[in-house]
């Protein structure tokens, strides 16, 4: 197992491509703090026995993201790893998208990052070692119709993870994103689906991925396999606009 005894913390874990996640890290010998807004999280963590806390956070609020990473060392002594998974969408075209939905957005995916990483790296440096996994995305890379506010919040998503991994690595942690493309979770089914038709034409694999395909990425990046990557933007998105 290649997670074996590591802790971790994972941002929007009760749905989708972070309860993936959670699932995954667990089966590969992970302690998992599912922290989410959704208290659904408490019944994945249930689902996943000993090995998993939930933790309800707002990643949006500074204090609430110190208090997670207090929670994390509460219950299992120590943080290795923090998947930045949380994110949200409040699309529209530019000339519809108002001021709120603009700071909604950058609210939770970039400021909640930041939020997130500031209150766990200290114990990563302690320890010299450590993963931190953010979560990009296809728009933040191409850009999207509809996406301002996501796309740009994306965008400094990637950023924030190569000037991390500049500024941790002589501490002993690196710091990489995943690119996810379209991928079948409650963000997508949000979409027009005359737009989830066309976009899966042009992704080379011809199909939306899957919740999984994600978490596999994530563990990748988390285990010991990873330890020479850091500063890197790993797309998973199908083939999708190369
Ligand atoms: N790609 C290409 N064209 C798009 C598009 C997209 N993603 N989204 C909208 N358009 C086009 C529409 O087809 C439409 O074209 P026509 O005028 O030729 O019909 C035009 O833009 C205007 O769209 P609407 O008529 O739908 O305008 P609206 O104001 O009613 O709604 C919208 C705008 C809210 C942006 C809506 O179109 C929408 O939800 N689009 C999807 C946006 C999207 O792709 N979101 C991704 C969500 S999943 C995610 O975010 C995960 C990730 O990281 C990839
Ligand atoms: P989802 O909507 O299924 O799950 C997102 C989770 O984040 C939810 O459980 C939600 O409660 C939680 N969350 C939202 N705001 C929060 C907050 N302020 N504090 C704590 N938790 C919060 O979405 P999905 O698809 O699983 O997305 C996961 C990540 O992957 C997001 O960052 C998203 O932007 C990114 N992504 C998703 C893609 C897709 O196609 N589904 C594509 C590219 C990136």
């Amino acid at each position: 197992m290649r997670l074996n005894d590591k802790v971790a913390i994972i941002t929007g874990a009760a749905n989708g491509i972070g309860e993936a996640a959670a699932k995954k890290f667990v089966a590969e010998g992970a302690k998992v703090i599912v922290a989410d807004f959704d208290e659904a999280g408490a019944k994945v963590a249930e689902e996943l026995g000993d090995a998993a806390r939930f933790f309800k956070v707002n990643v949006g609020d500074e204090k609430n993201a110190q208090e997670l990473a207090q929670f994390a060392i509460d219950q299992f002594g120590t943080i290795d790893i923090l998947v930045n998974n949380a994110g949200i969408t409040r699309d529209a075209m530019l000339q519809k998208m108002t001021g709120d939905q603009f700071d909604q957005v950058i609210n939770v995916n970039l400021k909640g990052v930041f939020n997130c990483t500031q209150a766990v790296y200290p114990t990563l440096k302690e320890k010299k070692s450590g993963r931190i996994i953010n979560t990009s995305s296809v728009s933040g890379i191409y850009g999207n119709v509809g996406q301002t506010n996501y796309a740009a919040s994306k965008a400094a998503v990637v950023g924030m993870t190569k000037t991390w991994a500049k500024e941790f690595g002589r501490n002993g942690v690196t710091v990489n994103a995943v690119a996810p493309g379209f991928i079948k979770t409650a963000m997508v089914a949000a979409m027009p689906e005359k737009i989830i038709e066309q976009m899966e034409k042009t992704i080379s694999l011809q199909s939306l991925g899957n919740a999984e395909d994600i978490a596999n990425a994530y563990a990748f990046l988390a285990s010991d396999e990873a330890k020479y990557i850091t500063g890197h933007v790993l797309h998973v998105d199908g083939g999708i606009m190369m």
